[in-house]
This record gives C-alpha cells, sequence and structure tokens, in this order.
C-alpha cells in the first residue's frame, strides 16, 4: 500500500494517510475498531438497495479486519432525516444487503449512542464480526460535529477507521469528532482501503499524471465546478467541455443558445475561463437540438454557430463527440466528471455513451481512466463500462471537493506516515 496519498511535506518529503494496512497485530486481534462508512445508497419502493457499489467497494476492507480477528462498528448515515427517527431512512435494508455479502447476519443496532444498552450489544459482537449502527444522521449532534455524540461513538471502541470517502467532505461527529476522541486517547485513526484508493486516484494520479493528461468536465452548471476547473486547468494538457455546463461558454462566445440551460450570471466567469484556458480549452462544435428535453423528442445536429431560438441543447454533436475521442485517444491520463447530455433519455445519449465506450477502450489499454463519482458514475453504468474504467469514484460532492484541491476534513483528521518514495 505504500505510495497512496504521498502529499508534499512542509519539509519536502512525502506524506500519505496511515492504513488499514498499515496497523499490528497488536492493534488488530481481539480489538474493536469505529469504521465510518458511507452507505448512503439508493433505495427502491420496497425499501430494497438498489445500487450496492458503495457497500460492496468496503468489503475488501471488511475482510482485511475480520481476518486479523478485528470486530468493527460500523457507521454510516443515510438520506438527511435532520437529527429525527425516519423508518424510510433507516440502514436495516443496508444490514440485510450487507449480510448477504458477508455471509452471515450483520445485527443492526439501533441503541442511541452514549446507552449503556449499545455499549452492551457493541461488546458482544464475535471477535472477527461488523455490526451496523441505525443511521446516525437520526441524532441532531452528527451534522453539528457535537462533542458529546462524538464521545459516545469513541467510547464504542479503541481505533477509528475512515473508509467513508463519499462522506469526507463534511466534518461530523462520526467521521472527524469521533476520530479526533479516538486519537486523543491513543488509538489509531486510519484510512481504510477505498479511502486509501479513492485518495490514490483522485489526488495523486492527478496531481503527478502521466502526459498528456485530459480532462472532460461536464454536468449542467459550471457554478459548482468553477474551483475545479480553476484548479485543474494548469495541469491537464486539454480540457473537453460538455453538457449544458458548455451552453454558458457558448454564450460567452456571443453565440446563440435558444431556450437551452444557461446560468447568466456565470457567463463572464465562463469568458474569464475562456481566456484563462487558450487552446487547453475544447468546446462542441455542435450539438444535438430539439425544441423540449423529453423522451421520444425529434432532434436535429446543429453547428454550435446554427442554434436556433427555438432549440434546446440536450448533447454533444457526432463531431465534437470525434473530437473529443481524438484526445482522448492521444491521453495517457483521463479524468471524467460529467455527463456530456442528458444521458438518461435515449436522444440526448449518444455523445456521453459514445465518448464513455472510448474512455472505456483506453482502460483497457492500461491508461489510467478516473471517473468523478455522482452523475459520471451513473453515466458509465448506464453505458454499461463502469467495470472497465481503472476508478469509479464512490464520492459526488467529495470527489468533485478534493479534485478543486480542497482539504477534506474527514481526510485530516487520519495520521499520516512518511512515504518510502518521498
Ligand atoms: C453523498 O451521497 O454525496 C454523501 O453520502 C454525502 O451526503 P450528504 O450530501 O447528504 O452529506
Amino acid at each position: 500500500m505504500s505510495g497512496f496519498l504521498p502529499l508534499p511535506a512542509a519539509d519536502g518529503g512525502m506524506r500519505r494517510a496511515r492504513t488499514v494496512d498499515d496497523l499490528g497485530p497488536d492493534e488488530l486481534d481481539g480489538q474493536r475498531l469505529l469504521v465510518r462508512v458511507d452507505y448512503n445508497v439508493p433505495l427502491g419502493p420496497n425499501g430494497e438497495v438498489t445500487s450496492a457499489g458503495r457497500i460492496e467497494a468496503t468489503l475488501p476492507t471488511l475482510e482485511r479486519l475480520g481476518n486479523a480477528g478485528a470486530t468493527a462498528v460500523l457507521v454510516s448515515h443515510l438520506g438527511r432525516p435532520e437529527g429525527k427517527r425516519d423508518p424510510a431512512a433507516s440502514l436495516a435494508p443496508v444490514a440485510r444487503d450487507l449480510s448477504g455479502r458477508l455471509g452471515y447476519e450483520v445485527p443492526l443496532l439501533e441503541a442511541p449512542p452514549g446507552s449503556t444498552e449499545l455499549e452492551t450489544q457493541v461488546a458482544e459482537i464475535p471477535s472477527g464480526r461488523v455490526a451496523l449502527l441505525e443511521n446516525i444522521r437520526f441524532h441532531p449532534g452528527e451534522t453539528k460535529n457535537d462533542p458529546d455524540l462524538s464521545a459516545a461513538l469513541a467510547a464504542l471502541a479503541g481505533g477509528f477507521v475512515g473508509e467513508a470517502f463519499g462522506t469526507a467532505h463534511r466534518a461530523h461527529a462520526s467521521n472527524v469528532g469521533a476520530a479526533e476522541r479516538i486519537r486523543a486517547d491513543g488509538g489509531a485513526a486510519v484510512a481504510g482501503l477505498l479511502m486509501a484508493k479513492e485518495l490514490h486516484f483522485l489526488k495523486e494520479c492527478v496531481a503527478k499524471p502521466e502526459r498528456p493528461f485530459v480532462a472532460i468536465l461536464g454536468g449542467a452548471k459550471i457554478s459548482g465546478k468553477i474551483e475545479l476547473i480553476r484548479a485543474i486547468l494548469p495541469k491537464v494538457d486539454r480540457l473537453l467541455i460538455g453538457g449544458a455546463m458548455a451552453n454558458t461558454f457558448f454564450r460567452a462566445l456571443g453565440l446563440e443558445t435558444g431556450s437551452s440551460l444557461v446560468e447568466d450570471d456565470r457567463v463572464s466567469m465562463a469568458a474569464e475561463l475562456l481566456e484563462l484556458g487558450g487552446d487547453t480549452i475544447l468546446l462542441p462544435v455542435d450539438c444535438v437540438v430539439a425544441d423540449e428535453i423529453r423522451e421520444g423528442a425529434e432532434t436535429r445536429v446543429a453547428d454550435r454557430q446554427e442554434v436556433g431560438p427555438e432549440d434546446r441543447i440536450g448533447d454533444i454533436g457526432p463531431r465534437s463527440t470525434e473530437i473529443f475521442s481524438r484526445e482522448v485517444r492521444g491521453a495517457k491520463t483521463i479524468l471524467w466528471n460529467g455527463p456530456m447530455g442528458v444521458f438518461e433519455l435515449e436522444p440526448f445519449a449518444r455523445g456521453t455513451n459514445g465518448l464513455a465506450h472510448v474512455l472505456a477502450e483506453r482502460a483497457d489499454a492500461g491508461v489510467p481512466v478516473v471517473v468523478g463519482g455522482g452523475d459520471s458514475a451513473a453515466a458509465a453504468e448506464a453505458a454499461g463500462v463502469a467495470e472497465r474504467m481503472t476508478h469509479v469514484s464512490t464520492g459526488g460532492g467529495a470527489s468533485l471537493d478534493l479534485l478543486a484541491g480542497s482539504e477534506l476534513p474527514g481526510v485530516a483528521v487520519l495520521e499520516m506516515v512518511e512515504t518510502e518514495t518521498g
């Protein structure tokens, strides 16, 4: 695991998060660890888990801990129940799903942190096994990083494992306060294997890319991605911009965008970014337009100068897909964040799907292809190529913040070690 998350240290050396692989047998065998996971997964109409990627991604860590004789108290949130108990946000379906994957029943512990009942239940978890606490956001102290809730969670274990990459941009009691408390009491606070992998691909790979390094950004709005664009521009050889985000750039170029989604208050910012980016930024040259963005809509391909006042842009056009694909085929490191169009609707899915397949070919050829979470993960999934990508992040907001250069509170709280490569 050495080589994960090297960060420049003040003395010029390199540091990375300490991980579960760095824990000694005395820190694992017979020990109880608080493991913050992000099981904020979508549920179907019958309360079943409909996409278990975030659960599956934690299995290597759980197996590692179990094999080393540690017990794990898993903590997660689900949705935003705002400090109140809400049966629709119960983690019961997740406990069932996890039980199926681990091959034994994972108990869902509903007693509140700080109660003797919970402390007794936790003490009874058999060695090498896991139990899951009920949704931690049922408690108002969670999102306030409340010290009492942090202390109550910390009292359940002697060490902490930060495995909730998707939540790492939040400073909450279960992923920051409890870890600080455990460290203050002399316990370990290390990254899980998923967390380490996310940091490796979203931080190290992007900081030291093999060139040419091509980033593809898309999605509806530039407002949430301005920091990302600013941070990534100086690092990339090409920045390809698609999705409705490109419309705001079109407007900055003085082009007609019809009734397409445009962020009027960001047009001058887009102009500034175009100025800053120069030749590095490539915008679509053609678009798929319709009078409405809906399933079954009649579409037409228009050059970007030919978009009419009645048109709505729903996807990048075939020439743009070809130009973007050519850039991707020449790249040695690729980052993808955000779809090229409204990929959920068949008439507007071609640009995203086409590019996703070219990205998968590059990943098959051994080029690192890193896919930011959220919409891009869903788009890779819809195109049927998610499995082929080098890494698909489990974090949406967290991956955006990390790529934009922010320090994530859920990472900052973990122990760091010097790397051998430093
Ligand atoms: C996510 O799904 O992005 C994470 O679980 C964080 O959830 P939140 O945005 O409700 O904090």
